[in-house]
């Protein structure tokens, strides 16, 4: 796995905090962005669509996969994470098994107040079971 340029990293970040102003969150009023770089550089973008059957809620890491995989895209290098949390929106267990299955190996995130953190799918998921294993 290669180490993504600075430039890049702050093109995610940038791309998450966009895609954040189009949260559909008028129940939690806790708004994500997330931005996922292919392998061949396109981004793609995803918010959180919350639904009244709360359960139905899709987190913004999910909504930016299944957009990229929908468009064809199979092979990643990173998601970038953004939300309105004093630490870093880190993402959730269903995401995390989402972000396995299609081995984006890295997340990187910025909190409100810019401090940025960046995690391997290993630490975030550790002894996972996956596509490899069936
Ligand atoms: N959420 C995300 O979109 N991604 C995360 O990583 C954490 C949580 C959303 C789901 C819900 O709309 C709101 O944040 C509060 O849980």
């Amino acid at each position: 796995m290669s180490e993504l340029s600075t430039s890049l990293v702050e093109a995610l970040l940038v791309a998450a905090k966009e895609a954040k102003q189009q949260s559909y969150s008028p129940y939690s009023h806790f708004a994500v962005g997330a931005a996922l770089l292919c392998e061949d550089g396109t981004i793609f973008t995803g918010c959180n669509i919350e639904n009244a059957s709360y359960g139905l809620t899709n987190c913004a890491e999910r909504v930016a996969i299944q957009s990229a995989v929908a468009a064809g895209q199979r092979s990643f290098q990173a998601i970038a994470i953004v939300g309105d949390s004093i630490g870093p929106c880190m993402p959730c267990g269903a995401c995390r098994q989402v972000l396995a299955e299609f081995k984006v190996p890295m997340v990187h995130c910025e909190t409100k107040s810019g401090v940025r953190s960046a995690y391997s799918l290993d630490e975030l998921l550790p002894h996972s079971f996956g596509p490899d294993d069936l």
